[in-house]
């Protein structure tokens, strides 16, 4: 199904169409990708492990509390990251669903996670989970929680650490995400801290990479742009990569939550 939408852009090309005429042509494959984008795979099977019984305690999930009470998931996932009374700590999707698979399922931090960003061919628990929970925040407007202290401190550190150059490149997320049409092998590179590409961004994750066929949460983003900066990876769920998170979310706030998204 791609390969006829990608030779019309070919020929577009040739045709010495004119760069509006290119980003159009761009935006027709993206919306057919779009289309046909397996992410409702991901979702269902999401939705399956939510409910199954796991971990010592031979629990399920249903009873999760993402920040709306116990089991509510309509809306929950555009609230997030926020503070968590039970944990005194900022969360975000991941680091609450670790949280609910240890207080709820009786099960370790290490057993839980230890197959994320692991076996790229089979997705682990966090990748199915995110795309059933994000799928449940449609249309509901990005709002992270910025009323509480810690989530207003989260910020800040966030913001700090997108402008802080550290690593053998010296190198900032702002040394990539801070201007204006950079581009990394065709990739748009969004401008972070402003609301306007910031908003598009947080609306659109977790999202289904089209480019090697798997499903990316948001921890595995922010770990990869680490990796591509030369830095040491940051512990999953730490609150560094919770600051981030907040920080990104707080720019894009308002936006409808459409995804999850489909990336190149
Ligand atoms: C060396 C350049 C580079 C640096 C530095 C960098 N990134 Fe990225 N980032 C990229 C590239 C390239 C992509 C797009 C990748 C793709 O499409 O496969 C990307 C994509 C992203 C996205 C997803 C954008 C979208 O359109 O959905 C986010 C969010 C992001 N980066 C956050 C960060 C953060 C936070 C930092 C700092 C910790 C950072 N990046 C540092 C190169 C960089």
């Amino acid at each position: 199904m791609r390969a006829p939408i990608l030779f019309l852009l070919l020929i577009s090309l040739a045709n010495g169409g004119f760069a509006q005429d290119v980003k159009k042509e761009i935006e027709k494959y993206q919306q057919m990708v779009a289309d046909s984008s397996p992410v409702e795979l991901f979702e269902l099977q999401g939705e399956i492990l939510w409910a199954k019984r796991q971990g010592p305690n031979n629990a399920s999930l249903e009873q999760c509390d993402l920040g709306l009470g116990a089991g509510v998931l309509k809306g929950a996932y555009a609230q997030l990251p926020r503070w968590f009374k039970d944990a005194d700590r900022v969360m975000d999707l991941e680091a609450r669903l670790l949280h609910c698979m240890g207080t709820l399922q009786g099960r370790s931090r290490e057993e839980a996670s230890k197959r994320v960003f692991g076996n790229e061919d089979q997705p682990s628990e966090m990748e199915y989970l995110s795309a059933f929970v994000a799928s449940q925040s449609r249309g509901a407007a990005m709002a992270p929680g910025q009323a509480h202290a810690k989530e207003r401190a989260a910020y800040a550190l966030g913001q700090k650490l997108f402008f802080f150059r550290a690593g053998p490149w010296d190198f900032s997320c702002a040394s990539c995400h801070g201007e204006e049409g950079k581009r990394i092998r065709m990739q748009e590179l969004p401008v972070l801290s402003s609301p306007a590409a910031a908003r598009p961004v947080v609306a659109t994750w977790p999202a289904y990479r089209v480019s090697n066929s798997q499903f990316k949460t948001m921890q595995w983003r922010i770990n990869d742009c680490f990796r591509q900066m030369r830095m040491p990876e940051p512990a999953y769920t730490s609150d560094l990569t919770i600051a981030i998170a907040t920080y990104l979310t707080v720019n894009g706030k308002g936006e409808p939550y459409r995804g999850p998204g489909t990336k190149r």
